[in-house]
């Protein structure tokens, strides 16, 4: 029997002090470490969906909108945008705080999808139970992410391997390069 799971179900709220041994050279918080506590943040937000061992695929639109500043709260919000067969697009957004003001800045946005391992069981994912009109456009949104994101694969794989050299020469004459 087909299941199925609101997203409040799977919803999570994520908060973290950033530790001076989170800087970078420029005193910010390193954007690595961001995207490191986004991965275990969308891995427990598409475990809870799906409650079976999940694997992270993909990551899209990762953005960095505004520096981390160390001693600040990262607060991360995450949940179950889209669900596939087996597969999840978990939408995050990511706040700082800044503890002596209270002012909060978004400062990320990224989409992970994590995938159900192969050996599990059930072999699909519940499907999500829409409720409101942000849950429909976020779904329709995730579908069109997976939609691109195939044909991008698909083009980037077949497209260059079939080109001579001489047509990539061309493709790339003009651009910041030196042939050594
Ligand atoms: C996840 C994995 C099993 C998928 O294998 P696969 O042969 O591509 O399987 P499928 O083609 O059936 O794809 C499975 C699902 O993942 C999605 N998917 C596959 N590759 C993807 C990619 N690069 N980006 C986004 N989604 C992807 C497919 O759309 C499909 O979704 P659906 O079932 O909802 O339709 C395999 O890629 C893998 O093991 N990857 C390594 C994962 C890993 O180790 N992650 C890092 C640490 S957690």
């Amino acid at each position: 029997m087909q299941r199925y799971k609101t997203v409040i179900d799977s919803e999570t709220v994520f908060t973290e002090l950033m530790v001076p041994s989170y800087a970078n050279f420029g005193d910010k918080v390193h954007g690595g470490v961001i995207l490191s506590i986004m991965d275990k943040v969308a891995y427990a937000t598409a475990v809870k969906h799906c409650e079976g061992y999940v694997v992270t695929v993909g990551v899209d639109g990762v953005e960095f909108h505004e520096p981390v500043e160390i001693g600040n709260l990262l607060t991360l919000k995450s949940r179950v945008n889209y669900v596939g067969k087996t597969s999840m697009i978990i939408g995050i957004r990511a706040e700082s705080t800044d503890i002596k003001t209270g002012k909060i800045t978004h400062t990320n946005t990224a989409y992970f999808t994590m995938t159900m391992k192969p050996s599990e069981s059930p072999t699909e994912v519940p499907g999500l139970i829409l409720r409101n009109e942000e849950d429909i456009r976020r779904f329709a949104e995730g579908k069109y992410m997976k939609q691109l994101g195939s044909e991008k694969r698909k083009m980037l794989k077949g497209s260059m391997e079939d080109k001579s050299q001489e047509e990539l020469r061309q493709m790339i004459a003009g651009e910041r390069m030196q042939l050594g």
